[in-house]
């Protein structure tokens, strides 16, 4: 039988994408202030901004939507999503919310607070969003080994344990509600986290009795890097591996728009009596009642079948290859990116791609923009722009960590021939990289100001 790994789907509807002039492109980008967020969608040719939310569903999930039960209380389709995370997570508590972040607003909410902290490998934005928000403080525990981005370290996504254990030390149970852990590791480059750290960091939690929480939103693709790179988990069956994962916590929050297929939803489950009673209370405030939690009936069987389709390793190897294969591409082209590549995106690294734009002004943004105006790709900068910050005494700009372009790939929506054009177009741009000009805000709001900023070529 022939190796390639294809596409395990064939194509039944189809959404046609418009190509655009280079002349015309720039006229939209001058428009949007430079800011890819503010472009229309239909002025884009291949959208890689996130893989959240935008994932093409199955014939088996529209037609679970004709299926929906729309009753406001006691909704079959909320039986069918609550049998469908209780048999992955095991978790006695299904909760459903209208999307991931939801969750944790009711999380953080009961368990956050002043003086509480909340350790994580890396948390994603809105987590340490919705932490801040509380008044408690989001610490980042992420493993030394992902700070090199070119070695072939397989789980750069990892918790430094050691650091964690001096957290639980100096603050205890008093203070450390819960420890989470984000599979896969989102902002420090959608890298896996092994096994063996989950359960290192299961034994922490225990020796100091506080529980842990998974952020599961890329569960799935995390197992199958497991199952391919983590030593003795070759041979077994990937939803076995998903499984223990979310036995080794004692609940998670959950953005079903990545790994359910589905275009919204999301939810938390736990084990605990008390505070499942505490996020129901909250849940209908703001969300809507406990068997719908913001939700249609008929999202709630899209992610109920979206959860069992992710899990088929057929899928699942042709996903983490589209990764690889777009990854292999332009790396071999001396393309700087960071390396393995994960599940659900291809990160450019813009310090090296753009040695010449200092962080201050802006390469990831620099990039990011000449994707689009070079073939209509929208990707999306995470580094300075997103989460550097203006001093306000000196006006200067203070640079983030790292600066990264991050080419998302929503999930069964792009062929192989998309992926070519990607890579063609990156290597283009990567070619011609002298020319490229660093940028600066021409106007920036106080708060998430990546989301609505205006930015100009200096
Ligand atoms: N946790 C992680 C790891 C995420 O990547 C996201 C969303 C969330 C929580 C929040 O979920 O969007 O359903 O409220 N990530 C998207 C992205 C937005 O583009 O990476 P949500």
């Amino acid at each position: 039988m022939p190796k390639t790994i294809i596409e395990p789907f064939k194509i039944k509807v189809i959404e046609p994408i418009r190509m655009t002039t280079r002349q015309e492109r720039e006229t939209h980008l001058a428009e949007a202030g430079n800011n890819l967020f503010a472009l229309h969608s239909s002025d884009v040719l291949i959208d890689l901004l996130t893989d959240s939310g935008t994932s093409a569903m199955s014939a088996a999930q529209w037609a679970g939507l004709t299926d929906g039960d729309e009753s406001y209380a006691g909704s079959r389709s909320y039986y069918r999503f609550e049998r469908a995370v209780r048999d992955l997570t095991g978790l006695k508590h299904v909760i459903p919310t209208h999307q991931g972040r939801a969750a944790e607003k009711i999380l953080f909410s009961i368990v956050g607070g002043k003086d509480k902290v909340i350790p994580n490998n890396t948390h994603f934005d809105t987590t340490r969003a919705n932490i801040e928000f509380s008044g408690a403080t989001a610490l980042d525990l992420a493993c030394h080994e992902g700070d090199d981005f070119s070695s072939d370290y397989p789980f750069k996504g990892n918790m430094d344990v050691a650091a964690l254990r001096e957290v639980l030390e100096t603050h205890g149970r008093e203070r450390v509600p819960l420890v989470m852990v984000t599979i896969t590791n989102n902002s420090h480059g959608g890298q896996a986290v092994s096994l063996e750290n989950v359960r290192a960091i299961r034994e922490a939690c225990d020796e100091f009795r506080v529980p842990l929480f998974i952020d599961g939103c890329r569960f799935a693709e995390n197992s199958y890097l497991v199952k391919l790179r983590e030593p003795g988990q070759r041979e077994r069956p990937v939803i076995d591996i998903a499984r223990e994962f979310f036995r080794l916590a004692n609940g998670c929050t959950f953005s079903a728009k990545k790994d359910a297929f589905a275009n919204i939803g999301g939810f938390i489950a736990v084990d605990d009596d008390e505070l499942a009673q505490k996020a129901r209370n909250l849940l209908i405030l703001t969300e809507g009642f406990p068997t719908y939690g913001g939700l249609a009936g008929r999202d709630l069987e899209a992610i109920a079948i979206g959860l069992e389709e992710i899990l088929h390793e057929d899928y699942l190897a042709y996903r983490l290859r589209t990764a690889e294969y777009l990854a292999e591409h332009i790396r071999s082209e001396g393309v700087p990116i960071l390396w393995p590549p994960g599940g659900h995106a291809v990160y450019l690294d813009a310090r090296r791609f753009l040695p010449h734009v200092p962080p201050e002004l802006l390469p990831g943004q620099a990039i990011a923009c000449e994707l689009y105006l070079e073939a209509g790709i929208r990707s999306c900068e995470i580094g300075t722009a997103m989460f550097g910050h203006t001093d306000p005494q000196t006006g200067h700009e203070i640079p983030s960590r790292m600066d990264l372009v991050r080419l998302a790939l929503p999930r069964r929506v792009y062929t192989q021939s998309h992926f070519d054009y990607v890579a063609e177009a990156i290597v283009d741009v990567y070619k011609r990289r002298d020319r490229l000009r660093g940028m600066k805000f021409a106007y920036q709001a106080p708060m998430l100001r990546h989301f609505t900023a205006r930015f100009e070529y200096v």
